[in-house]
């Protein structure tokens, strides 16, 4: 499948490095350009192509990987999805990198903003509510880890479910965004929270 990764932080470097490896053409971009990407993958053996945002946007697959006061920068009007899938894995932290600090939405839910910013992508959240140290941290023996999923598009959801099966942890999908998603974010049940099942259940699952 062809991935791409808005963003070559944490989340997209990690994300683009385990997809290349799984076997998909995975494309990368950041905001300083392709140039900027390529430097930051030189030194990693799996093979990413660095791209601008539109190529990436044009993929089956977007993952959206940067801070959340970026979003509304990066998901312009002028993107068009054409009912491609975009995975929001965003916190809606206004700053994370001294301090974390909350932003404050008045109510509503981050990745119900990030729908309706792309209205016409089939918006899926995912690999939000652990850190990324936890979510790929060795887990005990003969035991997966749980990774929550919420899309209003079943198709959609099931598809990510299956890529988020294919790097080793054990997808959930957990409802909609308008609950599960909102159950995900920051401060909701399912955020923080690492659970693990027997990889003989998660075979069959
Ligand atoms: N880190 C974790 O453990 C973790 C876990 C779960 C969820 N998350 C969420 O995942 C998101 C990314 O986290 P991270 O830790 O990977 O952040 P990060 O290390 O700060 O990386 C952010 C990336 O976003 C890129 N970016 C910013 N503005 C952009 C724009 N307008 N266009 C294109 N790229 C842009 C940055 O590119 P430049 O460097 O070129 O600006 C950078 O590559 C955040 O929303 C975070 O809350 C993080």
């Amino acid at each position: 499948m062809k991935i791409g990764i808005l963003g070559a932080g944490k989340v997209g470097i990690t994300l683009a490095t385990k997809y290349a490896t799984a076997g998909h053409e995975v494309l990368v971009a950041n905001s300083r350009g392709p140039q900027s990407v390529s430097e930051i993958f030189s030194k990693i053996a799996e093979p990413v192509t660095p791209a601008t945002v539109v190529e990436v946007v044009g993929c089956e697959v977007v993952l959206l990987a940067v801070p959340w006061l970026k979003v509304p920068e990066i998901l312009s009007p002028s993107l068009s999805w054409e009912r491609r899938i975009l995975v929001d894995t965003t916190n809606i932290f206004a700053s994370y990198k001294q301090e974390l600090v909350v932003a404050d939405l008045k109510g509503d839910f981050g990745s119900e903003v990030v729908a309706r910013l792309a209205p016409d992508a089939r918006v899926v959240k995912a690999f939000n509510t652990l850190s990324f140290d936890v979510m790929f941290s060795p887990t005990p023996t003969n035991l997966k880890r749980v990774l929550f999923i919420a899309g209003d598009d079943k198709s959609a959801a099931e598809t990510i479910a299956g890529l988020v099966a294919q790097i080793g942890l054990h997808p959930v999908v957990a409802g909609k965004l308008a609950i599960a998603g909102r159950q995900m974010e920051l401060g909701g049940p399912f955020s923080s929270l690492e659970l693990f099942v027997p990889v003989k259940q998660a075979a069959s699952a």
